[in-house]
């Protein structure tokens, strides 16, 4: 029995944008910038998902270097967790704080072990009280004759060591690493305690004009998930702790009672750090979350490519109504959405935004790349990356594995997935595909004769498609679907 009429839900491939008159020159005269969370500002408006085969720190690196930012799955232990957002938090920094450091008494192979373990090229050497003995690369441990031996045979000691006040600045740090020619400059107070290090990349990198998004210390930003059951609140604080910039509490069907408790209690315990809530497909569900303290809604019920939601459950909104509904009410508090799932092209993001999002956030796209954690597979000579939905089958058996190693084959059976266990065409390094995605929206934007996200917004007329139009549209010679 209906009490209402039968809505229409439209998605991406169902519209196009009219081309308006444009006043914009050139492209690069385009201003992407814009709001993740209410704030947290971002250069340009693309979000990696929190899915393991999408973003851990090199993704949150690549892309926050980028002037996006990556959300760091939560399917992982809480200290492993904490630990991608510090390795994100540590990538950029002019200074580390709290450089990694190995004791005398260890040997050439657990420093190795550790290097590998913290992906790092060299290790200050310390005594028991954090006095500075010497530095020890990977170099100096590779070809090491004996693994046995202590660090201390093989590292660069004290003596012949360049190092610095913790006051140094930049310029006088970059003037010591250019003219000694070293890689690392540690830095120690006047009884040659470490207080930090500073890396000739960092310097180096900083010392170019870059588009990166940064916080008050000059880190790159990072985002991390967190679920709504048992120890999350434990995770968040860890997250909290290795100050993350923005917390995600992500769950598949975010209008929930569960959801709504489970943001006022994090925006209690934290009220400094800006929470995104979601998913959520409806107005009403965007004011639910909205009104429960949420300073950013994530919008997508089954859109996603490795979903099955909408077929196995029935439920869902198609993405461009779901946008164009959700944006319009979270617009009156001032709070941005972020059009999470199904974008399979640039202009599908230019869509997403003029339909009111402030950000989009994409897995299928990202997980092709380098920087996404999947592992390589090759069929008939042609590399794919892994890419799964963290509702497909495979998903759940790791996330129980995580808390015990035996699982009930019974249990298993039981499972239903909304996810599939996919692979995605191997697209290289995520700075490329970043710029396919760029400059096809900057095209966009300017088709549509808007010189900033605020504009697209205003500016945006949609035309719904005839399924001649759909076909008209996107069946090409040599296209990609
Ligand atoms: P794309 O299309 O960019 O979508 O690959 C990424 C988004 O898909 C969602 N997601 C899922 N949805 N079952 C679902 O119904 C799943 O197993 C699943 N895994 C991920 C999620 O919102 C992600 O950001």
């Amino acid at each position: 029995m209906f009490d209402n009429e039968l809505r229409e839900g439209l998605t991406y491939d169902d519209v196009l944008l009219e081309p308006r008159k444009s006043e914009v020159e050139s492209r690069g005269e385009v201003d992407l910038s814009t709001n993740f969370t209410k704030g947290v500002s971002l250069r340009i408006p693309l979000v990696s998902a929190n899915m393991d085969t999408v973003t851990e720190h090199s993704m949150a690196i690549a892309l926050a270097r980028l002037g996006g930012i990556g959300i760091i799955h939560r399917f992982m232990s809480i200290e492993r967790e904490a630990e991608e957002v510090r390795k994100v938090k540590r990538s950029e920094a002019f200074v580390i704080e709290q450089p990694y450091t190995i004791h005398a008494g260890a040997t050439v192979a657990e420093a190795k072990e550790f290097m590998n373990e913290k992906d790092v090229s060299g290790l200050l050497v310390v005594d028991s009280h954090k006095k500075l003995l010497g530095i020890v690369s990977l170099r100096d441990v590779r070809f090491a004759d004996d693994e046995q031996s202590k660090v201390t045979e093989v590292m660069t000691s004290r003596e012949k060591m360049v190092v610095a006040p913790p006051s140094v600045s930049l310029e006088n740090a970059r003037t010591m690493i250019r003219d000694r020619r070293i890689e690392k400059l540690p830095l120690v107070d006047d009884s040659n305690t470490v207080c930090g290090l500073i890396t000739a990349r960092d310097v180096d990198r900083l010392s170019k004009p870059s588009g990166a998004v940064k916080d008050a210390k000059g880190r790159l930003l990072v985002g991390a998930a967190v679920g709504v059951r048992g120890d999350f609140l434990e995770r968040a604080r860890e997250l909290v702790k290795a100050e993350v910039d923005a917390l995600v509490l992500d769950v598949a069907h975010g209008h929930s009672t569960a959801v709504i408790k489970s943001i006022q209690l994090l925006k209690h315990e934290h009220p400094d750090t800006p929470l995104v809530a979601g998913n959520v497909a409806t107005a009403q569900g965007t004011r639910d979350l909205i009104s429960a303290g949420a300073d950013a809604v994530k919008v997508g019920i089954g859109p996603g490519a490795a979903c099955t939601t909408r077929s196995v459950t029935g439920a869902g909104v198609p993405q461009l109504t779901a946008v164009l509904e959700c944006s319009l009410e979270a617009s009156s508090y001032g709070i941005p959405v972020i059009a999470d799932g199904g974008v399979k092209n640039p202009g599908d993001v230019t869509k997403a935004l003029a339909a009111g999002a402030s950000s989009v956030m994409m897995g299928s796209v990202f997980a092709g790349t380098d920087e996404s954690p999947g592992y390589f597979i090759t069929r008939d000579g042609i590399k794919y990356k892994a890419y799964r939905g963290m509702a497909s089958l495979g998903a759940n058996v790791s996330r129980r594995q995580l808390d015990r190693m035996d699982i009930d084959p019974e249990e298993i059976s039981q499972i239903v997935p909304e996810g599939v266990e996919a692979r995605v065409p191997y697209s290289g390094r995520l700075e490329e595909v970043v710029r396919q995605y760029i400059g096809g929206l900057r095209s966009g934007m300017s088709y549509c004769g808007a010189k900033s996200l605020a504009e697209l917004r205003k500016n945006a007329v949609f035309i719904r498609l005839t399924p001649a139009g759909v076909s008209e549209s996107y069946q090409k010679l040599g296209a990609r679907s």
